[in-house]
């Protein structure tokens, strides 16, 4: 593997050094690994809650989407090991992401994908691109100026909950792909293979890499006995919705009790959230 690997020295550390890696390693290639963003202990946490939810059925009974090529994914709620502020405040995650996507973020959605064992190849795609077209009557125009360098609005943290190996399903991105994803036309699945290198995100449990929502991926097949989850969490700029979840409701879960109990300087990241609603009317 290839991609720019971060290691973070201990929660909170990010020298400007490393964040200008981050930037340039996200405009380059759009995603890069970081090692040991969470401490250890509160992933295994995170890792027994989701596999607590999955086997005892809810997840998948709640997923958005059932069966992606042998794989499943659903919203988690911000709750138990989840409503840690280690987790969704996370100082070396919050400094990188302001890097990123500006200071004033929000969450956009917390999910799990779960692999199957036997769950094979994902379709190659990309999780949200922006279109600029024009239609007029039946003619719709794209728009053919250069986007190509438009930094990101959307980046999503992958977190595997486990050691992640060639045999257990990696995610697999096409480094450099994300400039070409809001061309005029669209480049094919053959043109991603063709001009950018695949590389694979493989390590042991506490290797977790942001990708740029525009950045063509996939999933890998899980050939193990063993179920392969993963979290992905979403953060966008303030003003990005993702129209994946325009008609799942709520899209970021959490109780207003426990929203009551987030820190006033983390309230803004869970604005998307029902519970942070004002309602005007009944
Ligand atoms: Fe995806």
């Amino acid at each position: 593997m290839s991609l720019s690997t971060i290691e973070l020295p201990r929660a909170g550390a990010v020298p400007p050094k490393a964040l200008r890696q981050v930037q340039s390693a996200m405009k380059r290639d759009g995603a890069v690994v970081l090692d040991g963003l969470f401490p250890p202990a509160l992933l295994k946490k995170l890792s027994a809650e989701v596999r607590r939810r999955h086997g005892s059925g809810q997840l998948r009974e709640r997923g958005l989407v059932r069966d992606i090529a042998g794989r499943y994914a659903a919203v988690l709620p911000f709750e138990g090991p989840f409503l840690d502020s280690r987790f969704y405040a996370n100082p070396a995650l919050h400094k990188m992401l302001a890097a990123l996507l500006g200071s004033d973020y929000r969450i956009s959605s917390l999910e799990t994908v779960i692999a199957s064992p036997g769950a094979y190849e994902q379709h190659q795609h990309i999780d949200g691109p922006i279109r600029f077209d024009v239609s007029l009557g039946k003619s719709k125009k794209a728009y053919h100026g250069d986007l190509s360098g438009l930094p990101p609005y959307a980046v999503t943290l992958c977190v595997p909950l486990c050691d992640v190996a060639e045999d257990n399903g990696p995610t697999a991105i096409w480094a450099g792909s994300h400039r070409t994803a809001l061309n005029a036309k669209p480049p094919s699945e053959a043109c991603i293979r063709r001009d950018y290198r695949e590389e694979h995100v493989v390590g042991r449990l506490g290797r977790a890499f942001f990708f740029d929502y525009r950045v063509f991926h996939c999933g890998m097949p899980n050939m193990t006995p063993e179920v392969r989850p993963v979290l992905m969490f979403v953060f966008t700029r303030a003003w990005f919705r993702d129209q994946n979840l325009c008609d799942v409701y709520p899209r970021v879960v959490i109780s207003k009790r426990n929203l009551s109990r987030v820190p006033r300087r983390y309230k803004d990241l869970f604005l998307l959230a029902p519970s942070s609603r004002r309602p005007l009317w009944d």
